[in-house]
C-alpha cells in the first residue's frame, strides 16, 4: 500500500514538473528575446510610424506599445526598409512586423496576420497643375510613378502599367520628393501617409478618386501562434475599452 502510494506520488510530481517545464517552455518560446517584443517597421510612414527627434512614435508605435504591456513585456521598435519586414519576421529576427502593414492572401502565404486595426486607402499624389485627374489617365498615359519598395501600392501599379513606368523608392517620402522634382508624374501610397506628405511639401495634391482599401494587421510568424493569440486577446481588449479608437483618433482626428 505504502510503494503504491509513493507511485502515485511520484508520478503527481513528475507530472507537474512536466507542466511546469512545459509552460516555460512555451513562455520562452514567447518571443525572440525573452522579455522583449521586437516589431520591424519601416519609420517615414506618418502618422502610422514617424521619429520625433530620436524616437519612433505614431499609431501603431502606440498601439504595439500597448500590446506589449498587456503581454507583460518589453517594446523594442527596429526601423528597417519595409521590403525586408516579412522575410525577418519569417527567420525570427522580429517578432513582428507593423508598418501601416496591408492584409493580402499572398502574405499570408509567407506570415500570420493579427486582428485588423485600421484600415488604409491607396491614394494618387500628383502635381496641383498635373493633367492626370484620376486613375485612367495615369494608367492611360505614359505617365511615370513612384512607389515604396515592395508595398501594395508597388505591387498593383507595376500590375497595371508595368515595370518600365514604376520607380521604386526605400522610403515613401523619397518617392514624393521625387515628384516635388518632376521626377515622377504621380506616387501611389496609402492615403494618410499621402495627407501628411503633400501638407509638407508645396504645390502636390491627392485625387479625389482612392484606389483600393486595405486593412492593416501585425504579421507574425507561421509558427507562433500562441504569440498570434496573445496579441489578438490584447488587441481585443484594446478595442473593448477604447484604447485602440483613442490613439488613432489622436493621430487621426476625426473633425479636423
Ligand atoms: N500598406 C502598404 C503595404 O502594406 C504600405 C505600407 C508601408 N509602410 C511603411 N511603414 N512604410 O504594402
Amino acid at each position: 500500500m505504502k510503494k503504491l502510494f509513493t507511485k502515485i506520488v511520484s508520478v503527481a510530481l513528475i507530472a507537474s514538473m512536466m507542466g511546469a517545464l512545459a509552460s516555460c517552455a512555451t513562455k520562452k518560446s514567447l518571443t525572440v528575446n525573452k522579455g522583449k517584443l521586437v516589431m520591424a517597421t519601416n519609420a517615414y510612414f506618418p502618422p502610422y510610424e514617424y521619429y520625433e527627434g530620436t524616437k519612433i512614435v505614431g499609431i501603431d508605435a502606440e498601439i504595439a506599445e500597448a500590446v506589449a504591456k498587456k503581454l507583460g513585456l518589453e517594446l523594442e521598435i527596429q526601423d528597417v526598409e519595409f521590403d525586408s519586414i516579412i522575410a525577418g519576421v519569417q527567420s525570427n529576427k522580429y517578432d513582428i512586423g507593423m508598418a501601416g502593414m496591408t492584409v493580402t492572401e499572398e502574405r499570408k502565404q509567407a506570415v500570420n496576420f493579427s486582428s485588423t486595426y485600421a484600415t488604409g486607402i491607396q491614394a494618387i499624389i500628383v502635381a496641383e497643375d498635373s493633367p492626370i485627374t484620376d486613375i485612367d489617365t495615369m494608367i492611360g498615359g505614359d505617365y511615370k510613378v513612384g512607389v515604396q519598395t515592395g508595398t501594395t501600392g508597388d505591387i498593383y501599379i507595376t500590375d497595371e502599367v508595368g515595370d518600365e513606368r514604376v520607380v521604386r523608392f526605400s522610403k515613401g517620402n523619397d518617392a514624393v520628393l521625387a515628384l516635388s522634382t518632376g521626377k515622377v508624374d504621380a506616387v501611389v501610397i496609402d492615403n494618410e501617409p499621402a495627407k501628411s506628405f503633400v501638407a509638407a511639401n508645396e504645390g502636390l495634391k491627392i485625387l479625389e478618386t482612392p484606389y483600393a482599401v486595405e486593412d492593416y494587421a501585425m504579421c507574425i510568424n507561421k509558427n507562433n501562434t500562441e504569440l498570434l493569440n496573445e496579441i489578438n486577446k490584447a488587441l481585443a481588449e484594446l478595442t473593448e475599452d477604447g484604447t485602440i479608437a483613442a490613439i488613432i483618433e489622436k493621430y487621426i482626428p476625426s473633425n479636423g
